[in-house]
């Protein structure tokens, strides 16, 4: 047997006391890396539970401000808004580029009473059209592309006007990026950042996050696949980063998350840039679900995984355990 093997290597030596393994561990988890997506309502002092997720509510903007404000106080770096949109939802999704919309108001709200956290903004049509999907269809139902473009880069503008820290295209349509760089800069947004949601996959682990912003009856039995990724593919989320990076993106991102670590990793990789990753509304859900049964440890469980991510390659973690998180990693109960 050669020296370089056991008896003399034992690598449980440097696990058998804590401060061996604090100083070995190979990655870190911050609230710094959090960000924490907020379903928003119409309305004043309103909440709402989501049946699919449990512990998270939907808000209406005075108490999201006040949400915010332990965030921030907790370190999380952003917010991500997502809009309930209650009022009548239309084929050509005019609400998205509302100035005075729910989400642009939300943002002025959040960027005048607590501006020391992010404001990241979701680009994409699904919450205010009649059929739910994130674009805009034709006869046959097909989601158009171009059409689609035009409609986001209306939408990304009204976000930034608002303050807007990051929009964030979760369409998926072919040449967002670029489309809504140019249109920013065109109207002077120099400094408002992309986040892409390259690498965005046909996933079943959204239906809960469906029914948060209330487009699954919408979207009935349709489905995303001629615009997300196939699940079964790798080398295309490559591709669809390569793209994006190319078009300007200041960071991208990979959704969902745990079953799609390979991914990331490669993501972070090839490109060697910020990528952040989506811990989708699904995957909290099992968590939840496995905690309400006494099968898992939610709060180990949401610290392993979020770590996880960190180690496969994430700057960012969008996580509806944000503020739960942050929590416990400043050694609160
Ligand atoms: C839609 C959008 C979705 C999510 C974020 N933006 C759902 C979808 O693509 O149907 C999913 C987030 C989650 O499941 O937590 N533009």
């Amino acid at each position: 047997m050669s020296a370089s093997t056991y008896p003399s290597h034992r690598l449980r030596r440097l696990r058998r006391d804590a401060f061996s393994r604090n100083m070995v561990r190979e990655t870190s988890l911050s609230a710094a890396n959090l960000i924490w997506p907020v379903f928003v309502i119409e309305g004043e002092q309103r909440t709402q539970p989501i049946a699919s997720m449990p512990g998270v509510e939907r808000v209406s903007i005075d108490i999201l401000v006040e949400r915010a404000r332990e965030a921030a106080e907790l370190g999380v770096a952003a917010i991500a808004l997502f809009p309930m949109f209650e009022g009548s939802k239309t084929l050509l999704a005019e609400e998205a580029y509302n100035d005075d919309g729910l989400i642009p108001r939300a943002v002025r709200a959040l960027k005048a009473a607590v501006p020391d956290i992010g404001v990241v903004t979701d680009v994409a049509l699904d919450p205010y059209i009649s059929h739910g999907q994130d674009g805009l269809i034709d006869d046959n139902g097909y989601v158009m592309n171009d059409e689609t473009v035009a409609v986001l880069v209306k939408q990304a503008l009204t976000h930034a006007r608002a303050g807007a820290d990051y929009v964030a295209p979760s369409d998926m349509m072919d040449g967002r990026i670029g489309a809504i760089r140019r249109a920013l800069d065109a109207d002077g947004h120099i400094h408002t950042k992309i986040i892409a949601y390259s690498a965005k996959f046909a996933s079943a682990f959204y239906g809960p996050f469906r029914d948060a912003v209330g487009s699954a009856a919408n979207l009935g039995k349709s489905s995303k696949e001629t615009y997300q990724l196939d699940f079964a593919n790798s080398d295309e989320a490559m591709r669809e980063c390569a793209l994006d990076v190319a078009e300007g993106c200041d960071m991208l991102m990979v959704k969902p998350g745990l079953p799609y670590l390979d991914i990331l990793a490669r993501v972070k990789d090839e490109f060697k840039m910020p990528v952040a990753v989506y811990q989708v509304s699904g995957e909290f859900a099992m968590l939840k679900a496995a905690h309400a049964n006494g099968w898992l440890d939610y709060k180990k469980c949401l610290l392993e995984t979020l770590v996880a991510f960190r180690r496969a390659g994430a700057s960012a973690i969008l996580t509806y355990g944000a503020v739960d998180a942050a929590r416990w990693l400043r050694g609160e109960k």
